[in-house]
């Protein structure tokens, strides 16, 4: 007889685990930790873009009231690793490394920290930090990425690997779309957008002894910020604990260290107390990444049957003059559609200005923009439903790679989506739908990302109370990750989800990677299982010392229950955890790293989703709602209903103030951006976006893990901007190549 169901815990709505302790306020972020003796930091930038630093005068800074630092390249202390630091080798993408601040005089960017002031209250630094005056030697500087083009050169990495992702691709022939009978040429441009999450960058940084640091800092990967300023400090990287239990959003910008994290840990070296740091929100804009302004050209041949006979695809990114940043912009348009001619090439401009980073969906959203938007172009060329037009150049298996899918359901989820928006609405012919003065029009686009795992490692406890402990180095910037991770270890264990606490965010706990590039489950969800796993098995070891039926048993037949370890919940084989936990602590408890096996090799693994957009546009006003917003996805098992239809509702909201709205504006006469605040710079408000419809194939891809998950962070941006760029063009015969689309661009 069966003591309890064993629960469906995976593919369940539940709440999250973190939701009472964010909406109360008892979550603590970086910045609201009260360290006894905290100090408070303000940085002061640069007001020219390109230069020399000649002078700064700090006296004034220096007599205001409670300050008792400013801090600058003329009085920091030497941080020793900015003269070691080299090419970082598990940074690829980030050729050249972070600014080293307060290392030299050089200005390299508007806004570039030049000063650090810190003082006994938050006011106190902050009028300090405006009484601090600089003199500079101005130099002429470059911030337009097309006023550059010309010198747009091939990424280092491709340079010294010919088959870095980001070298010159060729399938079949060299730009084979300009012989095509049928054929198109169009040039896309996606201005600089900044991830602007909720919470502003922050750091607390706290020398607890000379050789020994914590940080409270807003980041991502907690191993990646301890390996990083370990590093700039010439310290084991046991010396350095890095605590980031909450994240408030991120979207990629904590996925690199930036200057005013080694300032605040320059400055609480010099004033030998805790120093916290917050970023303005005009300083989010200047100093710690964004996604690039990108321009494009996409070259596209076709059959009148509408088969695809080449693509060329080419894109100039924008970097900074002392780091190479790269992203994936063209990896959809080589694996996407059947085609024998694929060429693609990708550049950078090196401008004055601060280091791009990875915004969700890197590279790929930018990307989607330009091959989905051309796919919608050609369709209308060869007066063809996009969706068909797409169908007849479906890949069964990966055109770039030769390798069979792992999974694919991209069909599936065309079909649902299409079926939820209305496609049939749809007419080919663009302005044909009206309601009085509102064109309205319908357009689909289409995303992908890799399912990438890597390695983790989770520990797993049963402790005295009847509950277990699972902890993991991992964060949980916003999508969910406790919650998931709690699922998975209930279902695993047998265990009602109560019974379950998974500790995360802190740099001591076992290893796992940032959290990026949609990967945290694919690769953090098997280690739990695999924890879990062994903590039945040892718990199993255990209780066949006193009961017989458990030594015969498989682990996966032993479950956990309040107060019991049983073997397939008969109750004749219960064991109490009391006895069990008579044997010392460590017999309870195990560490479990799990690693991605070989099937990466076999098969190629992504992730895709595509996204219907129905949109009315105001015939006078130029005026866009979007009145419907679908978006389907094949990201393998969803672990949680809930948490991933928010994640692919946020990315669909992204994807909206991306196509719409946003548009971080440098005037270049002065190199320094215009759009300063939330004012300025536009994201989508609840009344510019539709209760976004989300649905899930939900099929388990087996080769990525054990769980069948892919991924859906990224997925659930890209290719939303082009569904919405399409549909505008469906209802009203405009094609607007660069984003955002304002109503200017279409009156
Ligand atoms: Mo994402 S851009 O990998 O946070």
């Amino acid at each position: 007889m069966k003591e309890q169901a064993q629960d469906k815990q995976i593919g369940a709505p539940m709440n999250r685990v973190d939701g009472r302790l964010k909406v109360t306020g008892a979550a603590k972020y970086s910045a609201e930790y009260e360290i006894p003796g905290i100090t408070y930091a303000v940085l002061v930038g640069s007001t020219i873009t390109k230069g020399r630093l000649t002078s700064i005068d700090t006296r004034a800074a220096e007599r205001a009231p409670g300050v008792l630092a400013v801090i600058t390249h003329f009085n920091s202390p030497k941080v020793p690793g900015f003269d070691t630091a080299g090419k970082d080798p598990s940074q690829p993408a980030t050729v050249g490394g972070p600014l080293k601040i307060f290392k030299d005089d050089l200005i390299r960017f508007n806004d570039q920290p030049i000063a650090l002031v810190v003082a006994d209250s938050w006011e106190r630094a902050r009028f300090a930090a405006r009484l601090v005056k600089a003199q500079y030697a101005k130099e002429k500087h470059q911030t337009n990425l097309e006023a550059n083009a010309a010198q747009a050169f091939l990424p280092t990495s491709a340079k010294k690997n010919p088959k870095s992702p980001m070298a010159d691709y060729q399938r079949g022939q060299v730009d084979a779309y300009k012989t095509g009978a049928i054929k198109l040429e169009s040039e896309y441009v996606i201005p600089t957008e900044v991830h602007h999450p909720m919470e502003l960058q922050s750091i607390t940084a706290h020398w607890e002894a000379p050789d020994r640091l914590t940080l409270y800092d807003k980041t991502q990967g907690t191993l990646a910020t301890r390996r990083d300023f370990a590093r700039e400090w010439n310290l084991p990287e046991e010396n350095v604990k890095v605590i980031a239990t909450f994240v408030g959003g991120a979207f990629g910008n904590a996925l690199h260290s930036w200057p005013h994290e080694s300032a605040a840990i320059i400055a609480a070296k010099v004033v030998n107390r805790p120093v916290k740091l917050m970023l303005t929100r005009e300083q989010m804009f200047t100093m710690v990444g964004y996604r690039p302004y990108t321009w494009q050209k996409l070259g596209m041949s076709a059959t009148p049957d509408g088969k695809i006979t080449a693509i060329t695809h080419e894109s100039i990114g924008q970097t900074s003059t002392y780091e190479e940043f790269t992203e994936s912009t063209l990896a959809q348009t080589r694996m996407m559609y059947q085609s024998p001619n694929v060429t693609t090439r990708y550049r950078l401009a090196a401008l004055d200005i601060g280091s791009p980073i990875w915004m969700r969906g890197p590279g790929e959203a930018t990307g989607a923009f330009a091959l989905e938007s051309a796919m919608d172009e050609m369709a209308h060329l060869l007066n063809l439903d996009p969706l068909e037009f797409r169908l007849r150049n479906y890949t069964d298996q990966d055109p770039e790679k030769n390798k069979p899918w792992s999974t694919k359901f991209l069909k599936e989820c065309y079909q649902l989506g299409a079926e939820r928006v209305g496609w049939n609405k749809r007419q080919l012919k663009p302005g044909s739908l009206r309601d009085g003065d509102w064109l309205i029009g319908y357009g689909m686009g289409v995303g992908t990302f890799g399912a990438h795992r890597g390695a983790a490692t989770v520990g797993a406890q049963l402790l005295p109370n009847g509950t277990v402990l699972l902890q993991c180095a991992t964060t949980d910037i916003g999508p969910g990750t406790g919650t998931v991770m709690t699922q998975i270890a209930a279902e695993t264990l047998g265990l009602s989800p109560q019974k379950i606490t998974f500790d995360l965010g802190k740099s001591s706990y076992p290893k796992a990677g940032t959290q990026g590039g949609s990967s945290t489950v694919n690769s953090v969800g098997p280690a739990v299982q695999e924890a879990c796993l062994a903590l039945k098995d040892k718990l199993r070891g255990i209780a066949a010392s006193s009961n017989a039926a458990f030594a015969s048993a498989k682990k996966e037949d032993v479950t956990l229950t309040d107060g019991y370890l049983t073997v397939g919940g008969n109750a004749a084989t219960r064991v109490a955890y009391a006895d069990l936990l008579r044997q010392p602590e460590a017999a309870t408890a195990v560490t479990v790293e799990a690693k991605p096996g070989p099937e990466g090799q076999k098969y190629s693994m992504y992730s895709f989703s595509v996204h219907f957009a129905e949109v009315r546009v105001h015939q006078l006003t130029g005026e866009v709602r979007v009145s419907k917003l679908v978006s389907c996805a094949d990201a393998g098992t969803i672990v949680n209903e809930k948490t991933a239809g928010n994640q692919m509702k946020g990315g669909a909201v992204g994807g909206i103030g991306m196509a719409l709205m946003e548009h971080a504006t440098i005037d270049d006469r002065f190199g320094r951006y215009v759009t300063k605040d939330f004012a300025d710079y536009h994201v989508p408000v609840h009344a510019d976006s539709p209760d976004v419809q989300v649905a899930f194939v939900n099929q388990p891809d087996p080769h990525v893990n054990a769980l069948g998950t892919k991924g859906i962070g990224e997925i659930a941006i890209i290719g939303v901007a082009p569904a919405i760029a399409n549909a505008i063009f469906n209802a009203t015969g405009k094609r607007i190549r660069e984003l955002p689309i304002t109503p200017d661009k279409l009156i």
